[in-house]
C-alpha cells in the first residue's frame, strides 16, 4: 500500500496470497503505471487463508511474473481482516471459495457486499469464470494465471476510469 490518500481501493483475494492475488497486485501495478493512474488507485492482495502471511509470493508464481516484466519480490503475504471489507472499494476474488468466504465476512452487509467481485467478470470472455488455482499444478497453470489477469484487469481499469470520471 503507497498511497495511502488514493481515490480508489482495490483488494485483490485468493486463498494463499503467493499466487494468484499477488500476480493480479503486480499486473495491476504496472497498468496503473502505464496509464497514469498510479496515484489515483491503491493497490493490495490478501488471502482468505492463514498458511503463507509473511511469506514471499511462490517461486512459480515470482519466475513466471518475470518472464513477463513483473516484480513481485517486495511483496509479502497477509489474510484478509474483517475491517478490509470498509477499506476498500473493490474486493476482487479470484474465485468462488474466495467470493463466498469474502461475503461471509461482510457479514450480511449489504453495503460491504455490493463491494465484492469475481476478476473474470471485468472481461466479457472470462465472465463468471474463476483464476485457477495453480498451486498444485505445473507451470502451465502460472502461464494462464498471467493470462486471465492480464486480460481482466484491462476491464477493472476501465471500470475504476469511469469511477474516477463520475466522482
Ligand atoms: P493462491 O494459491 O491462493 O493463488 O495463493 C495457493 C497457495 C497456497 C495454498 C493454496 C493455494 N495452500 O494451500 O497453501
Amino acid at each position: 500500500m503507497t498511497n495511502p490518500s488514493a481515490e480508489i481501493r482495490v483488494l485483490f483475494v485468493c486463498l494463499g496470497n503467493i499466487c494468484r492475488s499477488p500476480t493480479a497486485e503486480a499486473i495491476m501495478r504496472q497498468r496503473l503505471q502505464a496509464a497514469g493512474l498510479a496515484d489515483r488507485v491503491r493497490v493490495d492482495s490478501a488471502g482468505t487463508g492463514p498458511w503463507h502471511v509473511g511469506d514471499p509470493p511462490d517461486r512459480r508464481a515470482r519466475d513466471a511474473a518475470a518472464g513477463r516484466g513483473y516484480d513481485m519480490s517486495a511483496l509479502r503475504g497477509r489474510q484478509v481482516a474483517p475491517a478490509d471489507l470498509a477499506a476498500f472499494d473493490y474486493l476482487i476474488a479470484m474465485d468462488e471459495g474466495n467470493r463466498a468466504d469474502l461475503c461471509a465476512l461482510a457479514g450480511g452487509r449489504g453495503e460491504l457486499l455490493e463491494r465484492i467481485a469475481l476478476l473474470g467478470d471485468f472481461s466479457p470472455i472470462h465472465a463468471g469464470q474463476p483464476v485457477g488455482d495453480p498451486y498444485y499444478g505445473g507451470p502451465n497453470g502460472f502461464e494462464r494465471v498471467l493470462d486471465m489477469i492480464e486480460t481482466c484487469v484491462e476491464g477493472l481499469i476501465a471500470d475504476i476510469r469511469a469511477r474516477l470520471d463520475t466522482a
